[in-house]
């Protein structure tokens, strides 16, 4: 063990020079833990303290204090020391002080909680700021890595902290976080690591935890991932949580066990998405979300918002209602972000009456779109439709009443042999040739089986552009096409009559402006199939009113 009692504890100048290595940065922590009772360390950390050139640990008086002034000099000198490709692995990256306050702050609102909990404490920032906000807390730190451990254990050793405080060095999905008889909060800033960086171990844990909740997993979750299921594992009912990590899980296949997560046992009860352009972590360019949950609560609704900027944060009860039933209906959060259009008296939103779905994904439309009576192929494997948004926005009225002008989507049947021997022979001889371009190793392809089949839904009675400088066309599609992914497919949930449906379609036209979707660089203005089914239309009995 080092022998830091022959130090000399008061050069400024020793103190600078420790800040510029990381040998240099264990000796200086190791300095300000000495003097509190945080001292029993692992042995990864005395592996490191005998290892750091701890000669002298400098005047450690100016670092306690500008600790004790809120500051954080050891963590801003391991995230300088440490470049971001060499954090990336740990995905350590270190919370600005006005979230840290900002989701302390939620925790202060909700009581006292008996133990605060900072899983990937880093530095310990979370949990300084909780054990400075919850003065009978106990504080449990969890850090893998044995250098910012113990800069945690300094910081709080300097903050005085360090009596009701444990710094656990290991893995949060492991962790023995002991008993606590009262309400936990678990706060902090999740490791953001990609799945090709997770041990296959972990993969396997993160599939048998999750399978154990009846809950739906894929290996391509992150790091971040992880923890909120490692901290649904650790938590009681009652337990609260505020976590801030990227906000990419709200719309990714692999993000779902979170969303899940969020509308049922971990109980979500906010999510504040910061605009990209805000950008709260220095040198990432992720999109960050903070979330709030209370766990096992089963309030029926989730508030969601977007926050512009970081200082926009501090108020985290913010948000509007969206039901957990809707949350566990839709596949991506984020269109749920824009405000919703306010709906007058006698109308609703047009997802009230019908799905909004996009059109198909061809994959390679020059390989899948073709004339449409191409004798190459059997006719009824080609499906008039509509290909470009041209087609619907200059439809005379808002008709479509022929195929006249229209491609066709080339839609074998998956099984070929339910064609005649003709049929089939173009068929293979078209797959053979698509095959040749490339048309089969297209990631669409690749994901549908068989990798020829681009079922196509069946025609959606209203079809609407999504993308344009201009309001989207509502177009009644008396002619039966079908349509790709350049336009919408509207479809009643249920059973509308013919007069209903158009009466529906010239309300869309007439009530619908650019500001109801979401405008991009350019004035692009889009519509996702959510944001689609939040524009608002006479209810059933006005439309039944209107369409006499
Ligand atoms: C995003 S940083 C957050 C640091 C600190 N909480 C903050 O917000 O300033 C994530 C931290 O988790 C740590 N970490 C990574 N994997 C971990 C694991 N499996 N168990 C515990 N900590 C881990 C990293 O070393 C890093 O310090």
């Amino acid at each position: 063990m080092s022998d830091f009692k022959q130090m000399k504890l008061d050069d400024p100048i020793e103190t600078t020079a420790r800040m510029e290595s990381e040998r240099g940065l264990a000796a200086l922590s190791w300095a300000i833990i000495s003097r509190g009772s945080l001292v029993d360390i692992s042995d990864a950390e005395r592996d490191l303290v005998d290892r750091s050139d701890h000669m002298c640990a400098g005047a450690i008086d100016g670092v306690v204090h500008a600790i004790q002034q809120g500051g954080d000099p050891l963590g801003d000198a391991f995230v300088r020391l440490r470049s971001a490709r060499k954090r990336r692995p740990m995905g350590a990256v270190y919370t600005p002080p006005e979230i840290v306050d900002a989701m302390v702050g939620w925790i202060a609102a909700r009581g006292q909680p008996a133990r605060i909990v900072d899983p990937g404490s880093g530095s310990g920032r979370f949990a300084v700021k909780a054990g400075r906000t919850f003065r009978d807390a106990s504080l449990v730190a969890v850090e893998l890595d044995p250098l910012a451990a113990l800069l945690c254990r300094a910081n709080l050793t300097a903050a005085g902290l360090n009596g009701r405080a444990r710094v656990v060095v290991g893995d949060y999905r492991e962790a023995d976080l002991g008993r606590c008889d009262g309400v936990t909060a678990f706060v902090g800033n999740p490791p953001y690591v990609r799945h090709h960086q997770i041990e296959p171990q972990w993969k396997q844990w993160l599939t048998s935890s999750a399978a154990g909740r009846g809950l739906p997993v894929s290996a391509l979750a992150g790091m971040h991932i992880h923890f909120f299921l490692a901290t649904l594992l650790h938590a009681r009912p009652g337990d609260l949580g505020s976590f801030v990590t990227s906000a990419e899980w709200m719309d990714v296949n692999y993000g779902r066990l979170l969303r899940e997560m969020l509308t049922d046992g971990l109980g979500g009860e906010s999510v504040h998405v910061l605009a990209p352009e805000a950008i709260p972590f220095e040198g990432t360019a992720t999109t960050a979300s903070v979330i709030c949950f209370r766990v096992g609560s089963e309030a029926p609704s989730v508030k969601m918002r977007r926050v512009e900027k970081v200082k926009d944060l501090s108020n985290l009860t913010r948000g509007r209602r969206i039901g957990k039933q809707r949350l566990r209906q839709e596949k991506r959060w984020s269109p749920l972000l824009t405000s919703a259009p306010p709906v007058p008296e006698g109308y609703v939103p047009l997802g009230e009456l019908c799905r909004v779905h996009r059109g198909a994904v061809t994959g390679a439309n020059a390989t899948w779109i073709t004339k449409a009576n191409d004798p190459a192929l059997p006719t009824r494997a080609l499906f008039p439709a509509v290909t470009k948004a041209r087609e619907l926005f200059d439809s005379p009225d808002g008709v479509l009443l022929s195929f006249a002008g229209l491609r066709a989507v080339i839609d074998l049947p998956a099984d070929l042999s339910e064609l005649d021997d003709e049929e089939r022979f173009q068929a293979e001889r078209f797959l053979r040739l698509a095959e040749q371009n490339g048309a089969r190793s297209s990631y669409v392809a690749r994901h549908r089986n068989p990798w020829w089949s681009v079922g196509l839904r069946s025609p959606a009675p209203i079809l609407a552009t999504y993308m344009a400088r201009r309001p989207p066309a509502f177009v009644r599609n008396f002619a039966g096409a079908r349509n790709v992914n350049v336009a919408h497919g509207i479809y009643p949930r249920e059973l509308l009559s013919g007069h209903l449906l158009n009466t529906l379609a010239a309300s869309l036209r007439n009530g619908v402006s650019v500001a109801l979707g979401r405008t991009y660089a350019g004035g692009l203005t889009k519509f996702e199939p959510s944001e689609m089914e939040r524009i608002p239309v006479p209810n059933p009995d006005l439309l039944a009113e209107l369409s006499q």
